[in-house]
């Protein structure tokens, strides 16, 4: 993938960290602490690569919009380490907030940064309709329709197992939306037709559930320290591998991959080119 790029976003992320100065005496700096540990940037990657391909005079502007992804991706990790939900002591090499800190620590920084990425995109420094188009998207797939009900189903549905129709309803959800959104804000912010939208959109579904089974395939087989976060943690899970085997796992990742590699050759030149060193950077096979 495009080194610079990624660079270029690091950099923009580490000068524009969330604050909160108050006398709490320790808030300010957990709220930044998961936001700056690091991990693949995978989603703000996925917007800025569109907006590099198609309007590269936009990319300044696109920051703080990719850099609300994150934040809202942050959140979503937070509150998935909590006790209530997996229950993880490790996140991106880092103890996890509640943790290091107490699990008030961790819900409130997890709120703060779901708001602050919406306050993100509000005053991005693009048109009023663009900017209002992002807010319903990221609420949308981050939220009730995405995100948040793919996380309720995951953790309701721990030691039931779910039939496949159910089981792709769940991680469609829970991770395929947020992904595909990160594609279609990318769109948004460079104004292209709908049926681009449309096809961007799709491939960001099936790039998903690849994301999905490929965090599910490291659950089972990567250490701790190789991961950076806390593994071997899904055996109450409806994960890829427990419904699949794990050599299941791997060939429909191979299958999926294969097939998005194809996929993306139906974009045009540019998006093209970075779709597939986007697959090339995040998913070896
Ligand atoms: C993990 O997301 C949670 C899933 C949706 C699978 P990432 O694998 O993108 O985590 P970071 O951002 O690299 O830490
Ligand atoms: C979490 O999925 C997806 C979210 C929406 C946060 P996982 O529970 O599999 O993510 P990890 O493995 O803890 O990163
Ligand atoms: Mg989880
Ligand atoms: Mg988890
Ligand atoms: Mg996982």
């Amino acid at each position: 993938m495009n080194k610079k790029l990624l660079d270029d976003f690091e950099s923009y992320l580490h000068a524009n960290l969330p604050k909160a100065p108050s006398f709490h005496p320790h808030f300010e700096v957990a709220l930044s602490e998961m936001l700056s540990a690091g991990g693949k940037r995978f989603r703000p990657m996925l917007l800025l690569s569109i907006v590099q391909a198609k309007r590269p005079l936009l990319l300044q502007n696109a920051y703080p919009v990719a850099l609300g992804l994150e934040m809202l991706h942050t959140y979503s990790l937070i509150h998935d380490d909590l006790p209530c939900m997996d229950d993880a002591p490790l996140r991106r090499s880092q103890p996890t907030l509640h943790v290091k800190y107490d699990e008030v620590t961790a819900v409130l920084v997890g709120d703060a940064l779901n708001t602050h990425a919406f306050y993100m995109l509000s005053h991005a420094p693009l048109s009023s309709d663009i900017r209002m188009e992002l807010v319903k998207i990221l609420s949308r797939d981050g939220g009730l329709d995405g995100m948040i009900i793919g996380q309720a189903i995951d953790c309701a549905f721990e030691d039931k197992k779910l039939t496949l129709e159910h089981l792709e309803f769940l991680h469609k959800h829970k991770t395929a939306k947020l992904i595909a959104a990160s594609l279609l804000m990318g769109a948004v912010i460079c104004e292209l037709d709908a049926q681009t939208k449309k096809i961007l959109y799709a491939f960001g579904l099936k790039l998903g559930l690849l994301f999905q089974i490929q965090d599910d395939i490291i659950d089972a087989t990567l250490s701790e320290d190789e991961a950076g976060k806390t593994t071997a943690n899904d055996s109450h899970k409806n994960s890829f591998v427990n419904l699949l085997g794990i050599e299941g796992a791997i060939a429909s990742k191979q299958k999926l991959l294969n097939e998005l590699r194809e996929d993306s050759k139906n974009c045009d030149e540019d998006i093209a080119k970075n779709l597939s060193q986007i697959i090339d950077t995040y998913f070896k096979g």
